[in-house]
């Protein structure tokens, strides 16, 4: 691995709890890693200790084999080789983009540097633009200045924390992809924060999960989606809620009852023996609930959301359970109206119940599979997802 975090932690001077604990990943070179979680989960530290502008507590930080972090080493920012962009584009208002963009290649001869200037203005699509200042250039263009800068001494990381998020939705998405486009044209190895999926998923090869100082999964965004870890990423990453099922076997069949029938034929399922009695919480995601007027289980709409080619509905079953589905937009039922709807389950994403005691979320790995094989090929296609959903 180019990038080798492990078991990092880093704690603020005066603070009770490490911003980051026991984090532990790997970035290959050539790759772009993001990093996404809520504010305050830290990412923005992370992100610095690997820059090397925060000490490590305990744990390491290998770049290149090289050991740049650790508890008793701490190579000093200026030597990692390490670029930085950050969420202000903070271009220097008083000088052009071209010297704006060549401030950290001023070792270079003259002509060198001019050629380096062009040649990294080129790639993020702003030939000729050198004469320009600041607040001659939109939003987008100052931060594929500050993107230009920060390749210009080819460092050998480079490191993004929320660059887009002063920019408009509309752009940052394009942005993002183009960013993407950029980074891989200079064959650059990337770490990127952002607490946007949309933003994630356009630019990662690999994606982290932080939540309260830890990271609780590293993989790229179909398994984030279709195999979450933890109940945070399920959370977190899509639209879905948690049900109570009940794993049985039958002859040689695991079957998964739950409010909405059984699951029958689903791969990756655990045994039963892996929760007390067979109880746990199945994560049942919007794209796992099909409309089907025929279906013996019917819902009523307590909500509906436009989502262009289908609707977001808020179900409740009989028995209380709230579901959400995905629904081709053109079956616009009422509010308050009874639909059919059955589970179609392919994989099965179980977690142990939460506490009935104090509600708390427990950090459980989901079981793993039987032996039978993912179906990875026939899968739905990651819906377009805004907002994580409260689940209950
Ligand atoms: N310089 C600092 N001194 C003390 N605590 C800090 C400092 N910077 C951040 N923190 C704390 O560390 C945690 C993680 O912050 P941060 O890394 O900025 O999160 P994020 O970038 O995910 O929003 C937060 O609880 C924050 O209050
Ligand atoms: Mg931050």
């Amino acid at each position: 691995m180019f990038l080798e975090v492990s078991q990092l932690q880093v704690l603020y001077p005066g603070n009770a709890k490490p911003a980051v604990q026991d984090v532990s990943f790997g970035l290959r070179a050539g790759d772009i890693g993001v990093l996404i979680g809520p504010s305050g989960c830290g990412k923005t530290t992370l992100l610095r200790a690997v820059a090397g502008l925060e000490r490590a507590s305990s744990g390491s930080i290998r770049l290149d084999a090289e050991l740049v972090s650790s508890a008793t080493v701490q190579l000093p920012a200026e030597r990692r080789r390490v670029g930085m962009v950050f969420q202000d584009y903070a271009l220097f208002p008083h000088l052009d983009v071209g010297h704006n963009v060549g401030f950290g290649i001023h070792h270079l001869p003259h002509a060198q540097r001019k050629e380096r200037v062009a040649e990294v203005l080129e790639l993020v699509g702003l030939a000729g633009l050198q004469r320009r200042y600041a607040h001659e250039l939109s939003g987008g263009q100052q931060q594929r200045v500050a993107l230009a800068r920060a390749l210009a001494p080819s460092p050998r990381l480079l490191l993004l924390d929320e660059p887009f998020s002063n920019l408009d939705v509309d752009l940052r998405e394009r942005l993002a992809h183009e960013v993407r486009g950029i980074l891989k044209a200079a064959g650059a190895t990337a770490l990127f924060v952002t607490h946007d999926q949309l933003e994630a998923f356009a630019i990662g090869d690999v994606i982290g999960v932080m939540h309260e100082g830890r990271l609780h999964q590293w993989d790229d965004a179909y398994t984030l989606y279709h195999r979450p870890a933890t109940r945070f990423v399920a959370d977190f990453i899509g639209h879905g809620v948690f049900t109570p099922a009940t794993i049985r076997e039958v002859g040689n069949q695991v079957v998964v009852q739950t409010a909405l029938g059984e699951l029958n034929d689903v791969a990756e399922c655990p045994l039963p023996c892996a929760y007390p009695s067979g109880q746990c919480d199945v994560l049942l995601r919007a794209d796992d609930i099909v409309h089907d007027d025929d279906a013996p289980v019917k819902a009523e709409i307590l909500r509906k959301a436009f989502r262009g080619s289908e609707f977001l509905y808020t179900l409740r079953l009989r028995s209380g359970e709230t579901v959400l589905a995905h629904v081709p937009s053109h079956h616009d039922h009422r509010i308050g109206e009874w639909i059919g709807i059955r589970a179609q389950v392919d994989h099965v994403v179980t977690f142990d119940r939460v506490c009935p005691v104090d509600g708390r979320e427990m950090c459980q790995l989901p079981c793993r599979a039987r032996g039978d094989g993912a179906r990875l090929g026939n899968a739905p296609a990651l819906p377009a997802v805004q907002q994580p959903v409260t689940l209950s």
